[in-house]
């Protein structure tokens, strides 16, 4: 039988119960577009510095030392000497942990799969807040749990109100998703409110997983951790953004709870058995002799901030009906465009589409981030320098001040 005459056997249902990532059709549409210099992004937040150099060279010189030590697999929590970097580096910041206590993933987006996957059973419920990053509402699905959403507005900064978190607690309850620095609203988390989280995750025993992975993408404020104050805390956090490697895949996950640990270890042996090795290597270096901090003081929040101070005073004057609240973290900006898709008489979507294809810019649309992101974009300022965000901005303007494009010319 040739192949093309094989009937179709159904796949499985659970690939109807989530949408696709936005963020990674963008990543597709820019693949296939080939780098053309024309197109302008504000779509995914990916750094767009070079990782330092001291660690390219450092690998180079490991993996020509001794290639086969450093192309094998790990044990499935990951390179012993990077954990103990890293509990010592989490105790520097508050946050008493062992080595024994973390495991290393492939991203922050394992660590999030398997600590959704190690605590929610069918029919649990997971808090979110609206909006709030797209991937952990399929991943909560994928594990049968159910999502309740309490909702922020950027009049309030995008602040959560606790008042409302105790309205959303039920029997169900089995954990809540905190994000700080938020993606997409750049908004940070305030001691006092982390703190509540914590008294109500202890009163009302449930998990609090705590996605890290902007904590050191900080322009004002101070990042406080659930793990300060609470074993109920899960930590998701990634490499991706403080040493610019997203494409070395690498993450961590840890807790003060050793049966978590244990229920994410069983899990991760039959997801991906072990982390990416080199980059572990690599990242044991990005921890020593103060490169981390280095990095970070002298390149990335420095390149960043100038990124984030441009985009934000050129969304004032360029786009004065965008209303949004300044980002004190992460990578992101979330202006509510509503008085300009009413205008053009498009929606979020149709927007971002409307504009690609006339302007070559790239932004994501607002409501896959939750039903309170509607009409509003998500722009990125990491991944274009200065002269180009300007740029881009200039030809939203442009394109914001054609007629109503919905109605027949
Ligand atoms: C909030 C948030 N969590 C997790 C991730 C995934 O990070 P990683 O590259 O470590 O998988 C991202 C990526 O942009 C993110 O924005």
């Amino acid at each position: 039988m040739s192949i093309g005459s094989i009937d179709p056997i159904d796949l499985a249902r659970r690939l109807e119960s989530f949408v696709e990532s936005p963020i990674r059709r963008i990543a597709d549409l820019l693949e296939s577009a080939h780098g053309d210099p024309s197109i302008i992004s504000f779509g995914g937040g990916e750094p767009s510095l070079d990782p330092p150099l001291e660690l390219l060279d450092w690998l180079h010189d490991e993996l020509a030392l001794d290639p086969h030590r450093v192309s094998t697999y790990t044990s499935t929590a990951g390179l012993l000497q990077l954990r103990s970097e890293l509990a010592y580096e989490l105790g520097r910041s508050g946050v008493k942990i062992d080595a024994s206590d973390i495991v290393i993933t492939i991203g922050a987006t394992e660590a999030l799969y398997l600590a959704i996957h190690a605590v929610v059973n069918p029919g649990d419920e997971v808090i979110l807040f609206d909006p709030t990053y797209v991937s952990y509402e399929p991943t909560v699905t994928l594990a049968g749990g159910k999502v309740r959403w309490v909702a922020t507005s950027a009049r309030e900064n995008f602040e959560p109100d606790i008042e409302d978190v105790k309205a959303a607690i039920t029997p169900r309850t089995k954990a809540i998703i905190l994000l700080s620095p938020d993606n997409p609203t750049g908004r940070v988390l305030s001691e006092s409110f982390v703190k509540a989280i914590a008294d109500l995750a202890q009163d009302k025993k449930f998990f609090i997983i705590s996605d890290e992975a902007y904590k050191e993408m900080l322009f004002e404020g101070r990042h406080v951790s659930p793990a300060e104050f609470s074993d109920k805390a899960i930590v998701c956090s990634s490499f991706s953004k403080v040493a610019s490697i997203p494409g070395f895949r690498s993450g961590y996950l840890y807790t003060k709870n050793s049966d978590v640990i244990k229920g994410v270890m069983k899990l991760k042996q039959f997801v991906s058995l072990c982390s990416v090795l080199p980059a572990q290597v690599m990242l044991t270096r990005f921890y020593q002799h103060g490169l981390h901090q280095k990095y970070l003081r002298e390149v990335v929040i420095p390149t960043y901030r100038k990124r984030r101070d441009v985009m934000t005073k050129a969304l004032r004057e360029l786009l004065p009906d965008a209303y949004f609240s300044p980002p004190q973290g992460a990578f992101y900006v979330f202006p509510d465009f509503s008085s300009y898709t009413k205008h053009l008489g498009l929606n979020d979507e149709s927007f971002a589409d409307e504009l690609f294809k006339r302007s070559k810019v790239v932004v994501v649309p607002g409501h896959y981030f939750g039903a309170s992101g509607k009409n509003h974009v998500r722009l990125t300022f990491v991944t274009e320098p200065e002269e180009r965000i300007v740029e881009g901005l200039e030809r939203i303007a442009k394109f914001v001040s054609l007629a109503n494009l919905a109605k027949p010319a």
